[in-house]
């Protein structure tokens, strides 16, 4: 309703005045709480002046992203005088108001309507925010500039945490003004990429100053052990499951379960949880009435070679169904809460994702039907791909096929 009146009074502003939305809403007091609270609590934030006068960014916009691979940021090295924080920050202080600038863009490029949306609208302008603070700050010549700048990235890591949650959001809310699904996609695919990689850059060049990770040159495990991984985000799904319906599945690892390479945790971390969550929900949804001890348990399957490493997730949680095999890759598809037994009250892993973590899967994604289009667009991001084969009543084998970033092949570009 308020978004139909303020696009009333707006309906002869071109589609790229959405900023201006922005402005109108918050002295109408229609943001969501979240914004406002931001508003005030982040002072340093600047806020933004004009929604017209946005010069500076059509120029980012207009530059190309200058993306590296992992292997050049591993084999970059250390330097005795920490001159590798220097350029890692120099490069940052460039390439991201060009990346912002381009998600930017692409927030003025959605329907007008769409763009209208609230909690979209407080999305785009987090991210004409981060544009700004990151685009004043001041050439970063010296060791004390890097460090002030190393907190910024913190800061304004923090404060994009929720971007993902706010946009399913946004767009569910958006859903019946939406005539192009194709557009929402790519609209989805693209900033969510985008968001990986400039949060793989950061968290890179916080970690840099990071000198008690064994085995690690800034976000990279030059030794990364899979088997740890899967086994840290098994126990926190089998946590949340047990949380919930009082019973979960055992997970069973079995293949190359001692490899070890370098490789980057922090897409993992947001991958094999969703994926997990899938097949643990389903597996405890098919088998409601049995025991915790009756459960089948989920097998993960490691294998690794030159060239990439597959992670296969099989469950035996029912499958899905032939005709819904596309649709599932699809964002906002969900089965969350279509189920009228009382055990499973609503979406499902809704409360489930109450429980208190600090991992990316703490985010309230719940029902969403984010999980799997999301999971499926990283791994294409990384260089790999995210495929699903289902034995409708019987089970679901998930594949997860990544590349290895050990500079003997292609691999991806962050
Ligand atoms: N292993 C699986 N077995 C059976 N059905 C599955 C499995 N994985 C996914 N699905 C089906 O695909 C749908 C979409 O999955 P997706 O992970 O994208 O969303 P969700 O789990 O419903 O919500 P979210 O992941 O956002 O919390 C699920 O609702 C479920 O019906
Ligand atoms: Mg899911």
């Amino acid at each position: 309703m308020a978004t139909n009146v303020l696009c009333g009074k707006l309906e002869t502003i071109s589609l790229r005045a959405t900023e201006l939305c922005v402005r109108t809403f918050r002295g109408l007091s229609f943001l969501p709480n979240k914004l406002q609270d931001h508003q005030e609590c982040r002072q340093r934030s600047k806020t933004v002046t004009s929604y017209y006068n946005q010069s500076g960014i059509d120029i980012a916009a207009a530059k190309p992203s200058v993306r590296l691979t992992p292997a050049t940021i591993l084999y970059s090295g250390k330097s005795p005088d920490d001159s590798h924080l220097l350029r890692s920050a120099q490069y940052l202080h460039k390439e991201l108001p060009v990346r912002i600038a381009h998600r930017i863009a692409s927030f003025r490029n959605l329907p007008f309507i769409v763009g209208c949306n609230p909690t979209i609208l407080a999305v785009h302008e987090l991210y004409i925010r981060a544009f700004h603070i990151l685009s004043e700050f001041p050439p970063v010549t010296d060791l004390t500039i890097e460090n002030n700048y190393s907190a910024l990235l913190k800061e304004l890591l923090d404060d994009h945490k929720d971007v993902v949650t706010d946009l399913a959001t946004g767009f569910r809310e958006s859903r019946k003004h939406i005539r192009d699904e194709g557009l929402v996609k790519e609209f989805l695919d693209r900033t969510l990429c985008s968001r990986l990689g400039i949060r793989m850059l950061a968290e890179h060049h916080i970690a840099l100053h990071q000198e008690d990770m064994p085995n690690h040159v800034g976000i990279i495990n030059t030794s990364l052990r899979l088997k740890d991984v899967i086994e840290k985000w098994s126990e926190f799904v089998t946590k949340l499951s047990q949380h919930k319906y009082g019973k979960a599945p055992s997970i069973k690892l079995n293949g190359h379960v001692n490899a070890a390479f370098p490789y980057i945790q922090l897409p993992l971390d947001y991958i094999l949880p969703e994926l997990l969550k899938n097949s643990v929900r389903a597996t405890v949804e098919s088998h409601l009435d049995s025991p915790e001890s009756n459960l089948p348990p989920i097998s993960i399957t490691i294998a690794t070679n030159d060239l990439d490493f597959v992670i296969r997730i099989s469950d035996r949680g029912g499958g899905i169904q032939q005709a819904l095999m596309k649709e599932v890759m699809q964002y906002h598809f969900t089965t969350a809460g279509s189920n009228t037994d009382h055990r499973i009250d609503g979406g499902l892993f809704g409360n489930m994702m109450d429980v208190a973590t600090d991992g990316p899967a703490a985010a309230p994604m719940h029902g969403f039907g984010f999980g799997l289009p999301t999971s499926c667009a990283y791994a294409e991001y990384l260089g790999g791909k995210l495929t699903l084969e289902s034995m409708q009543g019987i089970g679901t084998d998930v594949y997860l096929r990544l590349r290895h970033i050990d500079g003997k092949h292609d691999s991806f570009r962050i």
